[in-house]
Order: structure tokens, then sequence, then C-alpha cells
């Protein structure tokens, strides 16, 4: 998810450092790749005016180091989920604290959550100009109306609709299972994704993901897992391009 960020964030014009934890000799490749300047971890955040997250959350106390060198001003925004097979289980998540109110409870700071719904490649591929009838709309959470401002620019900037989801406690709403997840919503559709969110319905279909995630191959295509997506919560049920995507997974499964 870094690496499409950085590269959308570069070709939009903005300055972007990166930082992994195994240091910037690593990243040469990504740079190349994005434009964005390796630095060390500690060194990242430094005269940053936005700082994103994007690590496995099992990860995300080890970026405390981060922030020694962060700005007052800066705004924090969490793209993280939670997948309990990947980040070891989170008991406070699984009881039902909130991702990114976690997250900010971790790091002591307060986060701005988007981007976390949409597949990394459909970040690139799905960005469209203002007014175009198929511009995905991405939900944007917080509690700093100003901070949600500039998050919310960003996501316009990068292609995408931005629409005002509330606050962080009610960014579970658009976590992983939820409806608003991986279905690339118009500004049409979202509102009523959201409104459809469910908690108890979402535990039960993270097996699914999983179930999905583990048998598809790594290169499978971000547009068709999102048109089984979108036909998972009963959109696209007549398109052609749905009903081929589907077939393409159910092969690629095999
Ligand atoms: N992939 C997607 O389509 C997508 C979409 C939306 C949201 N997300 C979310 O974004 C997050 C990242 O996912 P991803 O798919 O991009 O994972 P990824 O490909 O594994 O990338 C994670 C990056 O974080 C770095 N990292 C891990 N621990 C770190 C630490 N302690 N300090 C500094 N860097 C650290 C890793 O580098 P090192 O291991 O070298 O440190 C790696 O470059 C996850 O929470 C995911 O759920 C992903």
């Amino acid at each position: 998810m870094g690496k499409s960020l950085a590269a959308q964030l570069h070709k939009a014009g903005h300055t972007v450092k990166v930082a992994n934890s195994r240091g910037p000799k690593t990243l040469q490749t990504f740079e190349k790749q994005t434009g964005a300047k390796a630095v060390d971890v500690t060194e990242v955040a430094s005269g940053a005016d936005i700082l994103i997250l994007a690590v496995p959350l099992k990860n995300i106390a080890g970026l405390r180091v981060l922030l020694t060198n962060l700005p007052a001003s800066a705004v924090v925004l969490d793209a993280c989920n939670y997948y309990p097979w990947r980040d070891e289980q989170i008991t406070e998540i699984n009881e039902g604290v909130t991702e990114s109110v976690w997250v900010s409870q971790q790091l002591g700071i307060p986060v701005i959550k988007a981007f976390n719904n949409i597949i990394a490649s459909n970040m690139i591929t799905g960005s469209r100009p203002a007014g175009a009838p198929d511009r995905v709309a991405l939900p944007v959470a917080g509690d700093n109306l100003k901070a949600k401002m500039i998050i919310m620019e960003l996501v316009e900037e990068l292609g995408f609709t931005p629409f005002d989801a509330g606050t962080l406690a009610d960014s579970w709403r658009q976590q992983p299972a939820q409806p608003v997840y991986c279905t690339d919503p118009t500004l049409k559709e979202l509102p009523g994704l959201l409104a459809r969110a469910d908690r108890q319905k979402a535990q039960a279909n993270r097996g699914r993901i999983k179930m999905i995630l583990e048998k598809i191959p790594p290169g499978f295509s971000g547009q068709d897992l999102t048109r089984v997506s979108r036909l998972l919560v009963g959109l696209d049920v007549f398109k052609l391009k749905t009903w081929a995507a589907l077939i393409r997974m159910g092969i690629a499964m095999l």
C-alpha cells in the first residue's frame, strides 16, 4: 500500500519520504519505482505535513520511534487494517475496539483513517478526474475536523471523491469485511454501504476473506477482486464483467 500511495503522491507533485524497518538501502528499487526518497525510520517523520502509516497492525507499537521527530502540526493518516491471521490476536480489537482507535491509543496521538478499504493496485488503476461517472468515493474518518479536511483534500487530489465518514470511533464501518471494504463504491453507493455495516456479520465474514486471500495467487487482479467483492454486497449483479471476474477467480483458486 505504501508503494501505491508513494507513487501517486509523487506523481501529484508531493515530496515523499519512505522508511521501513530494514533501512533505506533495502528501498532502492522502491525509490526508482515511486520517486520517493528512502530514509531511516527515525528520520521519516521529520518535517512532515502528513505521516502515513501502512504497516501490518502488529508492528504499530514499533512505530513509536517515529514520534520523536513528528512535527506537532503533522496529520497522521492510518491506512492499516487488522487481519488476525497476519497480525496475531489483538484482544482489544477482538473485543470491539475500533482498529484506528486502537492505533491512536498505541501511539498516543490522534489519527485519521483513510485508504484502508481500497486495494493498493486500485489506487493507481482507479484514479479518475472529478466528475467521472465511475469515480470511486473513499471514506475518511477522524475526530479533528481540520486534520480530516486535509486528508479529504489529499483523497481528491489522488483522483477519488472524499466522503466524511464521521469520527474515528465510527471508522469500524470501513474495516475489513464491511460492505465498503474492497468494493470501490461511487459517491452514490458509499453512504448506503456504510449504513449497512454490521459488526457481528463482519466478524463472521473475516473468515471468508482469509479463505479467499489464501487461495488466490499473489498477482490476481485487484480490479477482479473488487468486482467479486461488489457482487458479494449486491452491486453490479447484471454486469457481464462481474461474472467474468468471478469465473477468473474460481479458476485461479483451483
Ligand atoms: N495491500 C493492500 O491492498 C492494502 C490496502 C489497504 C490497506 N492495507 C493495509 O496497509 C498495511 C500494509 O499492507 P501492505 O499490503 O502494504 O503490506 P506489505 O506489502 O507487507 O508492506 C508493509 C511495509 O511495512 C514495512 N514495515 C513493517 N513493519 C515496520 C516497522 N516496524 N517499521 C517500519 N516499517 C515497517 C515493511 O517493510 P519491512 O518489513 O522491511 O520493515 C513493508 O515495506 C496493512 O495494515 C494493510 O492491511 C493494505
